[in-house]
């Protein structure tokens, strides 16, 4: 088999969150739209809401060279697993998911042995172990980062650096201290900015563990997949190139993936869904966006995974009203922690909130950010987030939960100049001058700089923009793996 000429074979295997699996999804549809045979790996648990969401599977059924297939995980829960909960499931994985996928890749349904041969993997950058088992099935490897590329580069490919400097485990509390041993972010890192998983404090934290793992295995592979644009990530990219030569800068994915998907659709298919949200879109708030008028609403959501107490909650909430703008806020069940009662808000908050907000479970973001009516984003700075956000030009008040996001809110406020960083904080008079800040249209340099990139953005998708390039460059490389 070893010799012989393969159709070209993709297999692509997100992490289970909703995030890296919206991501992954969409490369995979600019794959198939190449002709090339995808199998797409979800692990169980994440894959059961998805098999709800008929459209985004009538969607791919219209490929013949796309297949789901699923991987048990050993986690039980399917409804959102809060952030502090994300090393429990990288566990269950890597007890129960990596021996199973280590026998399909090397002798089983997967592997070259088999009829069908996978000939290039895609894994989630989080699977270390995945460099491993593809050397010994004899597959090609090109890991899909997911997470901002500042914080992959600063705190997870340097995270040796960063322990053998000293500056990681933390020594005292000075957060504010400039981490000088990353080349490249001297000048605009800050403990307090590098990811979360830095401020443990002794080295023998699993967290710690896992990303010395992937720090290690990441250069192994053939190839790094980004989401992000060569502009975008220029105080980053050429250090870590050094590193992983082989880089493919691909974002922003989903408007490559739009823009692909449009011209690869007969004109007379008139129903398409670019979304692959895992969970069911409340499309209700865009008929109230409708009737607001432009950049007037600030559009407040913390994603997937992360979680606000009651307190945090009031203040953010208080901070929104008191600054007068619309609001348009995602709720998404199970994120307020510590037992929240809407009967304990003060009557008077929730009659504002009736005035000038509206309030959903899950909304489509995609669709919400590109609409007239958004002139802000309150977010947690996940990193889809926020090239959703920089891909529409909307300017943003970050307040990030962990994880990436630490860094992400930091390159939004220092190095693209396109909102403020509420990291650490949470306080009412804060929150409120931060949205009036960003969404004021009076020499408002934050949503002039949020149109430079959003421009650069657009570019970069071009038929001669860099991510088209990369895109192209990959979907050769895979070509050209075929024995
Ligand atoms: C996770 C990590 O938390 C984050 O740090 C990392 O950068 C990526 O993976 P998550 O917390 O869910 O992701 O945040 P984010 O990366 O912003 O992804 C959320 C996704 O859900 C976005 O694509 C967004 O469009 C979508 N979303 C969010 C919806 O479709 N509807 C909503 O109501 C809210």
């Amino acid at each position: 088999m070893d010799h012989q000429t393969l159709e070209p074979h993709v297999l692509i295997f997100p992490i289970p969150f909703q995030g890296p699996v919206n991501c992954a999804l969409k490369l995979a549809e600019l794959l198939c739209l190449s002709g090339i045979h995808v199998t797409f790996l979800n692990t169980e648990h994440i894959h059961r809401p998805l098999l709800r969401h008929t459209q985004v599977l009538s969607r791919f059924n219209r490929y013949p060279n796309f297949r789901f297939q699923t991987i048990p995980d050993g986690v039980e829960h399917e409804k959102p697993v809060s952030g502090d909960r994300f090393m429990e499931v990288m566990d269950a994985v890597d007890v129960v998911t990596k021996p199973l996928f280590r026998e399909m890749m090397v002798s089983g349904g997967l592997s070259r042995k088999s009829e069908r041969p996978v000939t290039v993997m895609i894994p989630d950058a989080c699977f270390s172990f995945a460099v491993d088992i593809a050397i010994e099935a004899s597959i090609p490897v090109i890991y899909f980062e997911t997470i901002g590329p500042g914080a992959l580069w600063t705190s997870h490919l340097n995270l040796p650096t960063l322990i053998e400097a000293g500056d990681v485990p933390f020594k005292g509390n000075d957060l504010d201290q400039m981490i000088t041993s990353v080349p490249g972010t001297e000048h605009i890192i800050r403990r307090r900015d590098l990811d979360s998983f830095c401020r443990f404090n002794d080295l023998s934290n699993p967290g710690i563990e896992f990303i010395v793992k992937q720090a290690h295995a990441i250069p192994r592979a053939q190839g790094l997949i980004l989401n992000t644009f060569e502009e975008l990530d220029s105080v980053v990219l050429p250090h870590m190139q050094k590193l992983c030569p082989n880089i493919y800068t691909i974002g922003p994915i989903h408007t490559l993936h739009k823009i692909e998907l449009m011209a690869n659709t007969k004109p007379s298919s008139q129903e398409i869904t670019f979304s692959n949200s895992v969970w069911k879109e409340d499309q209700t708030c865009m008929s109230w966006l409708d009737k607001q008028d432009p950049k007037s609403v600030i559009y407040v959501s913390i994603g997937s995974l992360a979680t606000m107490t009651v307190e945090q909650l009031l203040e953010i909430w208080y901070g929104i009203v008191n600054s007068r703008k619309p609001f348009l806020w995602v709720r998404r069940p199970g994120s307020i922690t510590g037992g929240h009662d809407e009967c304990r808000v003060p009557v008077e908050l929730l009659e504002r909130t009736k005035e000038i907000g509206c309030i959903v479970e899950w909304a489509p973001q995609e669709d919400v950010l590109a609409h007239r009516a958004i002139g802000g984003f309150l977010t947690h700075s996940g990193w889809n987030s926020t090239v959703e956000s920089i891909a529409e030009g909307v300017p943003m008040v970050c307040w990030p939960y962990y994880a990436d996001q630490q860094t992400n809110s930091r390159f939004v406020g220092e190095v693209w100049k396109i909102g403020i960083d509420l990291k650490d904080t949470c306080d009412r008079l804060q929150v409120e001058m931060a949205v009036r800040d960003i969404m004021d249209s009076k020499h408002n340099v934050f949503r002039q700089f949020a149109n430079t990139w959003a421009n650069l953005a657009k570019e970069s998708i071009t038929k001669t923009g860099s991510s088209s390039i990369h895109l192209g460059r990959l979907i050769d490389y895979i070509l050209t793996m075929r024995s």
